[in-house]
């Protein structure tokens, strides 16, 4: 399907490349062209693919979906006070983009694995409701021996967690090791697979997130990325 037209300026300022004043310098120094090197201003309506930045073609559209490895020691937020962000291991361009990207759910700071980020507020909106319910795979690390009970109470859907009012849906528990499982869960509760083991009396002492749905993180390394389709969803 042909991508549709919109003005030069709006396209390249709403992908972060720079601000709508700036285009018409930039069309001058050579750095924006068309593909056929047809003429260009500022106001031109152009299609997405029919633009190069510096010589290569454009950042994907709005409707990305990005499936990224996250590393410790990141956070999930926008606020640059915190610390390290997740959106630092993105383009540098892609902060400034319209619609902003953000991450679908959270990973604790101290939790790496598969992590889900999108511009498309209308997804974001609908895997974040408590009312989507996709299995999600973490890799815990525990302080102390699994006593042995912890399947069949995680299994039950009668664990109540700290604070909370329902009890938490069935989750799955699979023992790797004495001090190593995991721990399969449809919902997306604050800190979730920590509060459950600390509910059993156990300490999470490491955690990864290994799948989301039918996506897993496969041979991508830490810290990096890549963009999928978003009709998986
Ligand atoms: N559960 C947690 O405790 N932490 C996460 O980051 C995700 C799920």
């Amino acid at each position: 399907m042909p991508s549709s037209k919109i003005r030069l300026d709006k396209l390249l300022s709403s992908l972060g490349y720079c601000s709508r004043k700036e285009v018409a310098s930039l069309i001058k120094d050579g750095v924006i062209t068309h593909t056929l090197n047809l003429p260009l201003k500022s106001d031109t309506k152009v299609a997405h693919d029919e633009i190069f930045f510096e010589g290569e073609p454009l950042d994907p559209p709005a409707g990305m979906v990005i499936l990224m490895h996250k590393p410790l020691g990141y956070i999930c937020s926008h606020d640059d006070g915190e610390g390290r962000l997740v959106y630092d291991l993105l383009p540098e361009r892609w902060r400034r983009r319209d619609p902003k990207i953000s991450t679908i759910g959270r990973l604790d700071k101290e939790t790496s694995g598969l992590l889900l980020l999108t511009d498309d507020g209308a997804l974001l909106h609908r895997l974040t409701s408590p009312k989507h319910k996709v299995s999600k795979v973490y890799e815990a690390t525990l302080d102390r021996p699994l006593k042995g009970d912890e399947g069949e109470i995680f299994a039950a859907g009668t664990l109540m967690l700290n604070g909370e009012k329902t009890a938490c849906l069935p989750a799955k528990l699979t023992v790797i090791g004495p001090t190593h499982a995991t721990l399969e869960i449809i919902e997306g509760r604050y800190h979730q697979v920590r509060r459950m083991f600390a509910a059993v009396g156990n300490h999470v002492t490491a955690l990864h997130r290994s799948s989301f749905g039918d996506l897993e993180l496969k041979d991508l390394k830490i810290g990096e990325y890549r963009l999928i389709n978003k009709e998986l969803f």
